[in-house]
């Protein structure tokens, strides 16, 4: 059987399927579809804590008339109690897409080569693509477009920046990246961006200097600076990121109209100043609300064509 359609990565996408995404998920938000995945059951594979995307995907299915599976770490086991391979083969019989959380990015292609059926990267150590949809849309839904926008991210290189990177080189939208020395973007992902911006047209920088990332930006972000997986990280990360905590200071730099984003869960005092989630420019909880319509336009994709 013909491996079906995964998203693992957002380079599993080109620029017209996040369009189409962005352009699906808007129109739910208004004109919800109720019964459109009547019977479909979706597996949720979980080896690391969430909240947002466990509930968003549980409530996204429920809504579109189908039904979640919750499988904790503990009940799967994956590649420890039973090999992947044969986990998947098992699922993928009974459920008809399985949105998995990995440590390792090559467990969740694993799971995707043997289930048979698609598979939903719900965050991996490599990758973060429904958050990137996500924080797309709503940045799309606030300023009314994404082509010629500045991005400045600020702080580690990490899942939810490598999928940032990718998005935004596929649609246009100019990305700028500060991050300490050893903790930048690099790689493959790169040179994958690059050619996607080369197609769009979008701007990508990689910088040490926070100033000059966030100067004029229309977008700023950032994200922990110890993913889950680096907890034994975590206290060498404090000191090396010690400067680039986004405060208001930093943020006043950017675009007086500038949104703040953050994926969540966030680490008040450390990667962000107190506060930081109240403050008048910060659309967070936006972005955590997201995750339920974009998500809900990612399970039509794959799962009604
Ligand atoms: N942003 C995000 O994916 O949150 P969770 O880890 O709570 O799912
Ligand atoms: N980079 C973070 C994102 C959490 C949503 C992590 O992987 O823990």
């Amino acid at each position: 059987m013909a491996t079906p359609a995964s998203v693992l990565s957002v380079a599993d996408l080109a620029a017209d399927d996040i369009w189409g995404l962005i352009q699906r998920a808007v129109s739910l938000k208004t004109q919800p579809s109720p019964s459109q995945l009547q019977g479909k059951v979706l597996a949720l594979l979980f080896e690391k804590p969430s909240l947002r995307t466990r509930v968003s995907f549980d409530v996204a299915i429920y809504q579109l008339g189908g039904h979640a599976v919750y499988l904790s770490p503990e009940e799967v086991g994956l590649g420890k109690r039973e090999a992947i391979p044969d986990a998947a083969r098992t699922l993928g019989r009974y459920v008809d897409c399985i949105a998995a959380r990995t440590f390792s990015h090559q467990s969740l292609e694993t799971l995707a080569r043997y289930a048979g059926v698609p598979v939903i990267n719900a965050l991996s150590d490599h990758e973060h693509p429904c958050q990137a949809l996500g924080d797309l849309l709503t940045i799309y839904e606030k300023k009314g477009r994404l082509a010629g926008l500045k991005l400045a991210f600020v702080g580690d290189g990490n899942n939810v920046a490598r999928s940032l990177l990718l998005a935004s080189s596929l649609v246009g939208l100019d990305f700028h990246i500060a991050s300490p020395l050893g903790h930048e973007l690099r790689g493959a992902v790169v040179r994958q961006a690059e050619s996607f911006a080369a197609q769009s047209g979008a701007s990508i920088s990689l910088t040490s200097d926070t100033r000059a990332a966030v100067k004029d930006a229309d977008v700023v972000y950032t994200d922990v600076w110890t993913s889950m997986g680096q907890e034994a990280e975590a206290e060498a990360r404090r000191v090396a990121f010690a400067s680039y905590r986004v405060d208001d200071q930093l943020l006043s730099l950017a675009r007086g109209d500038v949104l703040f984003m953050h994926p969540l869960p966030a680490h008040h005092g450390e990667e962000i100043a107190q506060g930081l989630l109240d403050h008048p420019r910060s659309v967070v909880f936006d972005q955590a609300e997201n995750r339920l319509h974009i998500q809900k336009a990612v399970l039509l994709r794959l799962l009604c064509s």
